[in-house]
């Protein structure tokens, strides 16, 4: 197994470092590159998954080609040589970044999160509990943890620039970005999800929610961020799927069942994983590639 590419150090300006990626300031562009850091709890971990970001990068730019009939979005190209043509000092980290970067247009963030549900679990799952509701949403009594529900629902959050995103009501949605904007963001992130939901279900895999991010260039708005991915959605094994308790994840369930074994109390610094959890989480990712593309990485 090749080695796990934990960080890097590209001769650009730095935009952002997240929990996975580091994003690169080219002026009216960024370059996105996925790290093969993993994350659990909202902890990184010591060591990383062989991969998993070309993994994550390469399922992005899947979806945003299988929607962009749906939405324009920001991708400019996910093509290494096209990438260097542009950038020529990143020639000599090529092997580095093929495959995991993706040169897109720099837009001006839309400041809501677009949180889509199909199935409900995790801070949903809480609200709806205490409250019968998921944001400001009425849902019908009695479901079980992990329900499919009726119609997906656009339950927007906040997008935070450190700390946990906070989930608000559609109205505050509304006032922050304004009436046309918001119908417009939850339209697309509606027809976005059901048409990967539909895609994954015929192949296995249960989509139960998703985060899209869009942003602004003029008038346009755009999809932007990464799309449909294991990190910014809940991807469940449909084989195994039971309502009425929280679902095993995809892609993480090895990481969380072996971090439960610890005496660990899910705060930085993470823990180093053991190599057999490493290997069958890695497998997991190529795995969901494979499933989703139908093509090997
Ligand atoms: N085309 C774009 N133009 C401008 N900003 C963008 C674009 N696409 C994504 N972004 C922003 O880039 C940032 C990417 O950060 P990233 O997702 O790596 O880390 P994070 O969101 O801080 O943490 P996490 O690792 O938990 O996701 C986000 O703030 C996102 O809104
Ligand atoms: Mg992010």
């Amino acid at each position: 197994m090749c080695r796990a590419l934990l960080d890097l150090d590209l001769p650009l300006p730095l935009f952002r470092q997240g929990k996975v990626r580091n994003v690169y300031d080219l002026g009216d562009k960024l370059l996105f590159v996925a790290t093969d850091r993993i994350s659990a709890f909202d902890v990184i971990m010591a060591n990383g998954i062989p991969e998993k970001g070309k993994v994550l990068n390469m399922i992005s730019v899947f979806w945003f080609d299988l929607t962009k009939n749906i939405t324009p979005n920001h991708v400019i190209t996910s093509d290494i040589d096209e990438i260097i043509s542009v950038e020529p000092r990143l020639f000599e980290y090529r092997d580095i970044l093929d495959a995991r970067s993706m040169l897109v247009k720099k837009a001006e963030p839309i400041p809501v999160e677009c949180i889509i549900r199909g199935y409900i679990s995790g801070s949903g799952w809480k609200d709806y509990k205490k409250t019968g509701k998921v944001c400001d949403i009425d849902i019908p009594e009695g479901l079980k943890e992990s329900d499919k529900l009726g119609e997906p629902i656009f339950t927007p959050s906040t997008k935070a620039d450190s700390g946990h995103d906070e989930n608000i009501s559609q109205q505050e949605a509304m006032d922050r970005v304004g009436a046309d904007v918001f119908k417009l963001l939850k339209e697309k992130s509606v027809a976005i999800y059901e048409t990967a939901r539909d895609h994954a279900a015929s192949r296995g895999i249960i989509i139960a929610d998703t985060k899209f991010e869009f942003g602004k260039i003029g008038d346009e708005i755009i999809l932007m961020d990464e799309v449909l991915t294991p990190d910014s959605s809940r991807f469940w094994p449909a084989a195994e799927y039971a309502a009425g308790e929280p679902q095993k994840s995809f892609d993480k369930q090895f990481v969380r069942d072996y971090l439960e074994t610890l005496d660990w109390d899910k705060t930085p610094p993470g823990p180093e994983l053991p190599l057999d959890i490493v290997q069958k989480t890695a497998e997991k990712y190529r795995e969901v590639y494979k499933i989703l593309t139908g093509k090997e990485l």
